[in-house]
């Protein structure tokens, strides 16, 4: 495995990369959903890339770009046991020289959820993955289903900018009593993270609601609502019943429907998610 941080390094080094190349974005302190989309793309590319950068850009001014995880060395070692061929871990210097001043603004679908609570997320996550896309070019890209309206923004950003990229888009891997997993999730003190299976058991009373028919996407959210509402330790602040494509709020479900929330527990502020489809029930 190979480790580089100048452009220069890794121009050099994904040269020598046999084709197809799949990247795998991270920002870091790495856990098993990141080694789930590592593991998919091994099994589907000849060469496997993985980006480690804790992009500054998408943090809000009032959010956790400080304190987020870093553990460098132990996400190396992950990555060797997993076969990667080339890891990018580029300081925030290559990123972004001082006079950057090219942004990326994808429109509608930043607009809602995670858009409307954390104003210019996107556009970082847009911006620093275009940029991520043209250092390394890869034939696919590997995100998981946990950010579902990243996934969605950087799915319209390579279709509107022609990107040859082909976004896979991989299940969220959640812990054994359901949390989601997370980075943010060693912010949790015990109890918090006792508190924090609230959110899949809300999504997952809906989703049981669903499947015995519920259609009315205001009852599927009022479920989650109540749910979450009955941990004292958890804070909704909000839950969506979406188009899963468009991410427009749904007054009837019909086809894949995106069912989303975000909450803090604690001080924490995690997110979750499930789809809603006719055709299977699978977990999100
Ligand atoms: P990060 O939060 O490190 O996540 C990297 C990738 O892992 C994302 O595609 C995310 O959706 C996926 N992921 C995280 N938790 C997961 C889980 N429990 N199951 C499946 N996949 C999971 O997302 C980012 O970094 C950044 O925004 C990035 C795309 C790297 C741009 O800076």
């Amino acid at each position: 495995m190979r480790t580089v941080v100048t452009l220069e390094d890794l121009r050099r080094a994904r040269a020598a990369l046999p084709a197809p190349l799949g990247l795998v974005p991270t920002m870091g302190y790495l856990h098993e959903g990141h080694l789930s989309l590592v593991r998919r793309a091994r099994t589907e590319c000849a060469s496997v890339a993985v980006s480690i950068f804790v992009n500054p850009t998408q943090f809000g001014p009032s959010e956790d770009l400080a304190s987020y995880p870093r553990d460098l060395d132990r996400d190396l070692r992950l990555l060797a046991a997993e076969n990667v061929d080339l890891v990018w871990a580029p300081t925030s210097e290559t990123m972004y020289p001082a006079g950057f001043q090219t942004w990326i603004t994808v429109e509608e679908v930043t607009q809602p959820l995670e858009g409307s609570m954390r104003p210019g997320h996107f556009r970082g996550v847009a911006t620093v993955v275009a940029k991520l896309f043209n250092g390394v070019q890869p034939h696919k890209a590997y995100f998981g289903q946990k950010d579902a309206q990243q996934a969605v923004v950087i799915g319209q950003m390579a279709r509107d900018l022609d990107f040859p990229v082909e976004i896979v888009v991989c299940p969220t891997v959640r812990e054994t009593d359901g949390l989601a997993m997370s980075s943010r999730n060693a912010y949790l003190s015990p109890e918090e993270r006792r508190a924090a299976t609230v959110l899949y058991r809300g999504l997952e009373a809906a989703r049981a609601a669903y499947v015995s028919g519920e259609r009315e996407a205001e009852r599927l959210r009022g479920i989650v609502r109540d749910k979450v509402a009955s941990e004292p330790l958890a804070r909704l602040q909000y839950v969506s019943c979406a188009h899963a494509d468009t991410l427009e709020e749904l007054e009837k479900v019909a086809g894949r429907a995106l069912l989303s929330l975000a909450a803090f527990v604690g001080r924490t502020r995690l997110i979750d998610n499930l789809i809603l489809e006719e055709t299977d029930q699978d977990h999100g």
